[in-house]
């Protein structure tokens, strides 16, 4: 072999070396694993399609991107170390995350301070945004969500004493509950009682009991899907067969794995629907399928695969990824046709779009309705 021909191959190895170093770096944080694992892996699935998607279509501002994704586990504090991660040791460019605001609250700071923009594809609390100009958001607010729900409980359920339990221990639960509290007693409901539990908790029964006594037509549970489901089996082995619903925080498979029949006759809000026959939603289910064996999206995973196009759209006007300069391209972001609607943000960096309404009837998911803003 000529001495030419051999350097080739290390020709082509510096070739890939260069490319290495010109991708666009984005950070992922999800519960991959742990107690909420499901909304993690849906939401990494729709960002990962993006990704690909992306990429197959050449890239953006002539570089491919390169997603690194980092588990948190579902642990609290484990959000804010692997962010710190992502942003000193792999120089991200910006961060996508967390579906839950709890874990979205912890990294936000972090990223505010780095001055990396961070979109939060799912987080719902008010105060995820609140924390700085860095942080945006591309779903709904609980206001909005909890207003949505207490309208709905008096037009459509037609009732006017409701019971609440939520979750002591959730950002999101806590807030939800009080914004639903609020419109529904300013529309002329009572709150008959006001039960609270911790995650992980799985006897309900000293909640449920007070609830009974408290004359509710139906039951509010602004929680996660565990509890929620938990509680409301064991409600209706206690004999209570009124209405129960709650918000996004219902949105998993497991919802009915866990609740079983028991579900029949509950309701939630929640982001997207994959009912919907829009052809923007069926071509995206379409493309989810196929990508990911026959999964069907739900809202995380529409939410995470919005979240990851609304940012390379403003890397793309920015025309650089440098931070202040990204951060007001997010801010600008106005009528972006996604998966889960139009993007648009707002001055509070959040996004205003309408809640699908969903109920369960005959063990099956239902898509009711939608509710604008
Ligand atoms: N909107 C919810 C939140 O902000 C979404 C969510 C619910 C995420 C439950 C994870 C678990 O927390």
């Amino acid at each position: 072999m000529s001495p030419r021909l051999r350097l080739l191959p290390l020709l082509a190895a510096l070739g890939s070396v260069a490319l290495a170093q010109e991708t666009i770096k984005i950070g992922e944080y999800s519960s991959l694993t742990g107690k909420e694992a499901s909304f993690g892996q849906s939401s990494h699935h729709g960002i990962v399609l993006a990704v690909e998607e992306i990429n197959a279509a050449g890239g953006v501002l002539g570089k491919k991107i390169e997603l690194i994704t980092e588990d948190n586990q579902t642990k609290p504090g484990e959000s804010a170390t692997v962010v710190n991660k992502l942003i000193s040791r792999d120089k991200v460019v910006a961060l996508i995350g967390e579906v839950a605001s709890g874990r979205s609250l912890e990294a936000a700071p972090i990223a505010q301070r780095s001055r990396i923009p961070m979109i939060a594809p799912a987080a719902t609390n008010p105060k995820v945004t609140e924390t700085g100009n860095y942080i945006f958001r591309v779903c709904f607010i609980d206001p909005f969500q909890g207003t949505a729900m207490a309208k709905f409980a008096e037009d459509t359920l037609k009732v006017k004493k409701v019971a609440i339990a939520s979750s002591v221990s959730s950002a999101y639960s806590v807030g939800l509950a009080r914004f639903f509290r609020e419109t529904f007693t300013a529309g002329g409901g009572t709150i008959t009682a006001e039960q609270k539990f911790s995650e992980g908790d799985k006897d309900f029964r000293a909640q449920l009991t007070a609830i009974r006594a408290s004359g509710a037509e139906a039951v509010f549970v602004p929680a996660y899907y565990t509890e929620a489901a938990l509680l409301i089996r064991q409600a209706r082995d206690l004999g209570m067969t009124m209405p129960f619903f709650g918000g996004d925080g219902w949105e998993a498979p497991q919802l009915l794995e866990i609740g079983g029949a028991a579900m029949n006759g509950t309701y939630y809000s929640t982001h997207f629907s994959a009912e919907n026959k829009e052809p923007v939603v069926a071509d995206f289910v379409a493309r989810y399928k196929a990508r990911w064996d026959g999964e069907v999206p739900g809202a995380f995973s529409a939410l995470g695969y919005d979240s990851v196009y609304v940012l390379v759209d403003a890397i793309k006007r920015a025309g650089t990824t440098d931070g202040p300069k990204l951060r007001d391209a997010i801010a600008q972001t106005k009528g972006f046709a996604g998966v889960t609607g139009i993007t648009t943000i707002n001055a509070q960096r959040d996004a205003t779009k309408p809640a699908a309404i969903i109920a369960v009837r005959d063990g099956k998911l239902e898509f009711l309705k939608t509710v604008a803003p």
